[in-house]
């Protein structure tokens, strides 16, 4: 996983709970590496949910709580440095369906190391959206949060439904219905 990912956590708890905080929930939380993360590195995701683990002990926040306000945080530094993937999106829709046919396929490109998750979409209609989640990392939460996130983006709101797919493996529906 991405060491942006990492930094990007790290930031996000010192925001919300201090930095002496973060010190000792990084100590706290036996890392390979003692808690060092660059940009540049790549680390496994187990470390990352020791993180999460670490924080929502020290917090009292739920670890899922935690990795949904970490997909807000997420979508928040896409948008502020990756602009041009949202262009020509007109709403939450259009780019949840561009996510893993281009948006993904760009950040492989540009980081052929990145562990992307699987989506397949199937719009039932115009206000009416399922969107399918795969992946063998467990981050349905954070990936839920990314969704709730989409949806602020462009002003939208929804009933966001969950439930376990038939297939792929490992897979997630999130049933997204409109409101108004
Ligand atoms: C410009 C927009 C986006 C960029 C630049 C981007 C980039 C990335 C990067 C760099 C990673 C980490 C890969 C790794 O650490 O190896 C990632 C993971 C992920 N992305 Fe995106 N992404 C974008 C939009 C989205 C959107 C809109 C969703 C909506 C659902 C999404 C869902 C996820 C999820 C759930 C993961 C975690 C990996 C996993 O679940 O296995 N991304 N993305």
């Amino acid at each position: 996983m991405k060491g942006t990912i990492f930094v990007e956590l790290i930031k996000m708890a010192e925001d919300a709970f201090g930095e002496d905080v973060v010190d000792i929930a990084l100590d706290n939380a036996n890392l390979d590496n003692g808690g060092a993360f660059t940009t540049v590195g790549n680390y496994p995701c187990s470390e990352l949910i020791k993180i999460v683990t670490a924080f929502s002990e020290l917090s009292g926040i739920s670890s899922e709580k935690l990795q949904r306000m970490f997909g807000h945080w997420m979508m928040k530094h896409f948008v502020e440095n990756f602009g041009g993937s949202f262009e020509g999106k007109a709403d939450s829709f259009s780019l949840l369906e561009a996510v893993d046919g281009e948006i993904h396929v760009e950040v492989k490109k540009l980081y052929p190391s990145a562990e992307l998750p699987a989506f397949s979409t199937d719009r039932i209609s115009d206000d009416h959206l399922v969107l399918t989640y795969s992946s063998p990392r467990p981050l349905v939460e954070f990936c839920h949060g990314m969704v709730e996130a989409c949806l602020e983006l462009y002003g939208q709101t929804a009933e966001v439904a969950r439930s376990p797919a038939p297939h792929p493996a490992n897979a997630t529906n999130f049933d997204i219905r409109l409101n108004g």
